[in-house]
């Protein structure tokens, strides 16, 4: 289980009035279809309405759609997207959106002296389309409800075995509906060409990243019964970071960004995931720094590993003990990569859980852990809210200070954070 994630819709088009001033003609619109879509898919869709707001702080994901003119006030949401690793979802013009973008700022990374704006407005010079992408005149993006003409405009696409379209869909052809004047022309390196029609349109378009969700599409997701495109945005725009696992949230994805850490308590390698591993790296030079000699007992743990731990706590404990303390195989924190059970040597001796030499140093990780962006993961006195017993050792990485701060400050759990417990 995860929080929903927000999704910025850009407006498709901003009316200015003939008659000047008149503020009721000023006016930004959303097509109702992607925010029922965004929903329908586990998302909370926003509309994005004015360039002055800082959206890229309250924003997982962007949906750029279809529409009438190309609006470049909001390029800095792609450039939010690609520094953030946030997913884009581009539609009909939004893919063109994308791909224009993207080449202005390949034009600007080899040469870095002119600005966005100047790199755009010379382009815009030599290249017409994009005066008539801005300009709104000629791209017509009428997607209707009657369906003779959806029907009329539906096609076969081929797409590449391999890529994000192929590992949404699941096929390599696929029959959609694209309704468009204008189509991407300058495919910049950054991206990768997903699928083409029978006639050489490029149909679907992608940032070369595998880790990235930068989409382009140019037929009309939305306009379809399922809802497979719109799943896979929402699944990456879910925030890693606030993954709920717990008694009763089994881990659906296994985390792909588990590195190597090696601990001098135990050379087994306790691997993690790697934003946590740096974070991490920090938490333990500042709390050795303050006298407290800390490292990992253990860290990710694979579900086979976690049955061992299981199975010998039953040996050593009994199976009431275990149940408070080892989680079920499959239904550990462990298993996520981003939970550290942490011990610490004191006169050259490693020590950990119950250890009552301890006390002071779990004391001191409970008051700085945040400033790490990690969380006390089960506080004493929570154990019929987050389902386990007291464990001052084990810290959870939240993703970010400012969370981490609000959890520890406000001395909640997970479970109360994420689903109002
Ligand atoms: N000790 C925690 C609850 C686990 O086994 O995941
Ligand atoms: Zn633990």
């Amino acid at each position: 289980m995860k929080i929903k994630p927000v999704i910025g819709i850009i407006p498709t088009l901003h009316f200015t009035s003939e008659e000047e001033n008149n503020p009721y003609e000023n006016q930004a619109r959303f097509i109702r279809m992607y925010a029922e879509k965004i929903k329908k898919s586990g998302g909370i869709p926003i509309g994005i309405l004015d360039e002055n707001i800082d959206y890229t702080s309250i924003c997982d994901g962007y949906l750029w759609p279809g529409g009438q003119k190309m609006l470049k006030e909001y390029a800095y949401l792609l450039e939010d997207a690609l520094k953030n690793n946030k997913p884009v979802l581009g539609i009909c013009l939004g893919a063109q959106t994308i791909a224009t973008f993207l080449n202005i700022l390949e034009d600007k990374e080899q040469d870095p002296s002119k600005s966005y704006e100047e790199i755009y407005e010379q382009n815009k010079e030599e290249k017409p389309y994009l005066k008539k992408l801005e300009e709104n005149s000629g791209h017509r993006n009428y997607v209707t409800s009657d369906k003779e003409s959806i029907d009329a405009a539906r096609h076969k696409i081929h797409i590449e075995k391999d890529s994000l379209l192929y590992q949404i869909y699941k096929t390599e052809e696929l029959n959609v509906v694209s309704l468009h004047s204008f189509a991407i022309n300058r495919v910049p390196a950054c991206l990768n060409v997903l699928a083409t029609s029978e006639d050489g349109v490029i149909e679907a378009i992608a940032y070369n990243n595998p880790n990235t969700f930068i989409l382009g599409v140019q037929f009309h997701p939305e306009i379809e019964e399922e809802s497979t495109l719109f799943d896979a945005f929402i699944r990456h725009a879910k925030k890693p970071y606030q993954l709920l696992v717990n008694k009763t949230h089994k881990l659906e994805e296994e985390n792909k960004e588990i590195v190597n850490y090696t601990s001098e308590y135990d050379t087994s390698n306790p691997n993690m995931d790697y934003e946590a591993y740096l974070a991490w790296e920090e938490f333990k030079s500042y709390a050795r720094k303050n006298g407290y000699y800390i490292d990992i007992e253990s860290a990710y743990r694979s579900v086979a590993a976690q049955q061992k731990e299981w199975d010998s706590c039953v040996e050593n404990h009994g199976l009431e003990h275990t149940k408070r303390f080892v989680a079920v195989p499959g239904y550990s924190e462990h298993h996520t990569g981003l939970a550290l059970d942490i011990c610490m040597k004191k006169d050259g001796v490693w020590i950990n859980e119950f250890h009552p030499d301890l006390e002071d140093c779990y004391a001191f990780l409970k008051e700085n852990c945040a400033k790490f962006g990690f969380i006390l993961r089960y506080p004493e006195g929570k154990e019929e809210i987050t389902g386990y017993g007291f464990e001052p050792w084990h810290f959870r990485y939240v993703g970010n200070v400012t969370l981490a701060r609000y959890i520890m400050e406000n001395s909640l759990t997970l479970e109360e954070y994420l689903e109002g417990k």
